[in-house]
């Protein structure tokens, strides 16, 4: 049946790109956190000049555009599956809406998701990437310290965000009922899951 239902087919079609798109950027994020922050710290000037012009801007290209691929395909995704109804056209359907016209506990959970999602995008392409790129094309000039204070700390920031946005991308369709003590968990399991990989990071490889 969900061979010949084009809505169907369409709607996997983007929900796997959102999610391959949203691996490439966590991943990326991730690589910087994990990896990248505890490596810098133990390398001397000479190698970090001669490894990060080559390290930082295809790392940089694959973490900003699987942002902007996640977020317009998320964009997408909740348009299909919250805000059309097949045979009537836009509008917030009953996934959002409950039969007594509040929002539904999977449009609470969804809600949650895309809010974190989007202060995530708007910090990768408004301060993290704008911070970035004076820095690496040399322009930063006596700014340099601030803005690499600035994109670690919006990078910091984007980085315990994301684990509680990911229990609000799939809360919606595999667990559904929310009330404020569920919401409060998935924060705080979330923010203890960065704060606990953080913490490893530094801890981690120093023997390889
Ligand atoms: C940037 C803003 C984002 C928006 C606007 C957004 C939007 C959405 C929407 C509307 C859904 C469908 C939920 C449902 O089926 O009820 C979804 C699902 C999902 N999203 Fe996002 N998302 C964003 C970021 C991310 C990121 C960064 C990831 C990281 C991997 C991600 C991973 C997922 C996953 C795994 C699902 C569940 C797919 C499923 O179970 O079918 N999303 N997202």
């Amino acid at each position: 049946m969900a061979l010949t239902d084009l809505l169907s087919n369409v709607s996997l079609l983007v929900r796997w790109l959102h999610v391959i798109a949203g691996i490439t950027w966590i991943g990326m994020l991730y690589f910087f956190n994990f990896v990248n922050v505890p490596l810098q710290g133990a390398l001397d000037d000479a190698a970090k000049k001669a490894v990060n012009p080559k390290l930082m801007p295809r790392a940089l290209w694959w973490f900003r555009w699987g942002a902007m691929t996640t977020f317009l395909a998320g964009v997408v995704l909740f348009t299909l599956t919250y805000a059309y109804r097949p045979g009537q056209g836009f509008g917030m359907n009953e996934n959002f809406i409950s039969a007594d016209g509040s929002v539904s506990d999977r449009g609470v959970w969804i809600l949650m998701g895309m809010l974190f999602g989007t202060i995530m995008w708007l910090n990768v392409w408004f301060v993290i990437w704008p911070a970035q790129k004076k820095i690496l094309s040399g322009q930063a000039g006596d700014q340099l310290a601030a803005l690499r204070k600035r994109a670690g700390l919006f990078s910091r920031v984007n980085t315990y965000l994301s684990a509680p946005m990911l229990f609000g991308m799939l809360a919606p369709a595999h667990y559904g009922a929310v009330n404020g003590f569920t919401l409060l968990v998935a924060v705080a399991l979330g923010i203890f899951a960065i704060w606990w990989s953080i913490k490893t990071s530094f801890q981690v490889g120093r023997s390889a």
